[in-house]
């Protein structure tokens, strides 16, 4: 976003969400209130560290305008004075309800989490209610990131948290309450973990959706290790699909990873009437990457991704970027691609969009030489490679559709790279920190074999204002 330290960035973001300055992490509390979207999120106003952590606040009524308000939660209770870390929101009787997880370091340095509660009557002014049960036997002190959601049918509330057992394994532990008030603790969330190839060591931000009598399990487990193409970032983001049944989830087949690129991490979603919309953190990675980042040195770092609506299609997770960004695209450019053409763009904010209903031919698709996607049309697969800011080296991630890839929609943000191909049945994210990023225009190459064609919009940045 074009405001705060942003603004004047050697590379600037211009429509994801950015801190003013500081350190952005996850989103939190996402709500529509009273017709407005409310996106809260992790934030250290005052560094570019894993400190300090407040609730950020910025809100929209189209999802394209933003307005900047003050901080919804600091740390300045005994319950959450070394963190107010992450949570979620849900609205009863017409106020906004905010769970999350206070964190504190006591006197002789051991920490403690409380899951907690703040109230508020208009979405911009909250009265901290404290903690409202107490934490669970059997766990570390790693139990967090409320998700609380109300169930119709039964007519009570749910809520769910991340958790580290005693032995050192991930899980979800699940509550439920008639009022909202009294919590009645059920336990762990999966039962049976049999399906599941790996456990890892802890497990953090989960979040349960609900779409067609379906059931859709997305969290972000820490300990899971490397298998062929998957699973090559520091933590990852994975998701079961299954039931929701007597208060536990039923999965029906294996985690698969949410997004396949690298920093993607700790999403949540939120219902939108009838469509379910999800923001996740650009992100995650190697403590070594995250101090070297170059808008470091500038005092911000990193992004949440667009807003992706969620859906459930042949057994899958499908993500599609929001109807609303398509009133961002402004000058448009039609471009026929062969061997080795190449388009000097006069910005950095790009959509990029092929389209074949037949499916693609082998091409090679580069942003200034720095990221550069490859399709191999005989093995449906897909190489996204970087050169990495902080060892200068070229590293990538891949993956393999079960059919042909025939549409390609390409986001392109400065520094920030969002990839979304068949309609959102596959999506991998990616930072990246191009030289032509400073004088604002990008260099796209395509090389193919075949004679394909290319749309290419220039995207204009997000509003916003105080
Ligand atoms: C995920 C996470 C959460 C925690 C928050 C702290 O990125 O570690 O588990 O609540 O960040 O900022």
């Amino acid at each position: 976003m074009l405001d705060g330290l942003v603004k004047d960035s050697k590379y600037p973001i211009g429509y994801h969400i950015t801190p003013l300055s500081g350190l952005i992490n996850d989103p939190n509390g996402l709500v529509k209130y009273n017709g407005v979207y409310h996106v809260f999120y992790q934030l250290n106003p005052t560094g570019t560290i894993h400190k300090n952590k407040h609730w950020g606040h910025i809100y929209s009524e189209d999802l394209i305008t933003w307005h900047r308000a003050p901080i919804a939660l600091a740390p300045d209770a005994w319950y959450d004075k070394d963190g107010v870390y992450s949570g979620s929101a849900i609205i009863i009787e017409n106020q906004l309800h905010l769970y999350y997880t206070g964190n504190v370091i006591d006197e002789n340095g051991e920490k403690h989490s409380y899951q907690c509660l703040a109230v508020s009557k208009d979405g911009f002014t909250f009265e901290k209610k404290g903690p409202i049960f107490e934490h669970p036997q059997g766990f570390t002190r790693h139990v967090r990131d409320p998700k609380i959601w109300y169930d119709e049918n039964q007519a009570c509330y749910y809520l769910v948290l991340g958790a580290q057992r005693d032995n050192l394994t991930g899980t979800t532990l699940i509550y439920r309450s008639k009022d909202a008030s009294v919590w009645e603790s059920l336990g762990d969330l999966l039962t049976d973990t049999s399906q599941l190839s790996q456990i890892g060591y802890m497990w953090e931000c989960p979040d349960l959706i609900f779409q067609n009598q379906q059931a859709l399990f997305i969290y972000s487990p820490q300990g899971i290790e490397a298998c062929d193409n998957c699973y090559h970032n520091i933590y990852q983001t994975v998701y079961l699909l299954g039931e929701f049944k007597e208060n536990h989830f039923i999965a029906n087949g294996d985690m698969r990873e949410v997004d396949w690129g690298f920093e993607y991490y700790a999403p949540q979603s939120f219902y939108d009437e009838n469509r379910v919309i999800s923001y996740g953190w650009m992100g995650v990675t190697q403590p070594e990457y995250e101090t070297s980042m170059p808008t470091v040195a500038e005092g911000w770092v990193h992004c949440l991704t667009i807003p992706r609506q969620l859906s459930i299609k042949d057994n899958q997770l499908y993500q599609q970027p929001v109807e609303e960004l398509k009133a961002l695209r402004n000058q448009k450019h039609e471009v026929t691609i062969s061997e080795n053409s190449t388009f000097m763009l006069d910005s950095s904010r790009l959509e990029i969009l092929l389209n074949q209903p037949q499916g693609l031919a082998n091409f090679r698709l580069a942003i200034d030489e720095n990221l550069t996607l490859q399709y191999d049309a005989k093995a449906f697969a897909l190489t996204l490679s970087r050169i990495n800011w902080y060892t200068n080296n070229q590293e990538e991630r891949k993956t393999y559709l079960n059919k042909p890839l025939t549409k390609v929609q390409w986001f392109i943000d400065g520094s920030v790279s969002e990839l979304f191909l068949n309609d959102g049945q596959s999506v991998a994210s990616a930072r990246f920190f191009s030289s032509y990023v400073h004088d604002k225009k990008l260099e796209v190459n395509f090389d193919s074999s075949v004679e394909q064609k290319m749309t290419i919009y220039e995207l204009n940045p997000l509003t916003v204002t105080d």
